[in-house]
């Protein structure tokens, strides 16, 4: 089962078992993670879901779709480099072991 590690915007680390398949959205809220609300539940459509994925994992990911790309322009917290929203990144078990950064706010 791989691994998602998530990181609070005070540096707290949650390191959690998570399920391939499914996005790291999906497994943020399945293990209660602050700091993902996805009102929108994952539509593309709220940029409540935004994280930033650490740079040495960025390449084994999909590439920005134009929608999300749009999207992130919407995001509460400045869009940085590793910026994605966390529901339209599926996990893979290659994935294993990601660090997903969490902003300080989603609204
Ligand atoms: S959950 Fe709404 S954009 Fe990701």
């Amino acid at each position: 089962m791989p691994k998602i590690i998530f990181v609070d915007a005070d540096g707290t680390r949650h390191e959690v078992d998570a399920k391939s398949g499914i996005s790291i959205m999906e497994n943020a809220i399945a293990n209660n993670i602050d700091g993902i609300e996805a009102e929108c539940g994952g539509s593309c459509m709220c940029a409540t879901c935004h994280c930033f994925i650490e740079e040495e994992f960025s390449a084994g990911i999909p590439e920005i779709a134009s929608d999300e790309d749009e999207m992130l322009g919407f995001a509460a917290e400045d869009r940085r480099p590793g910026s994605r929203l966390s529901c339209q990144v599926t996990m893979t078990d290659e994935m294993d072991g990601i660090v997903v950064n969490l902003p300080a706010e989603q609204n």
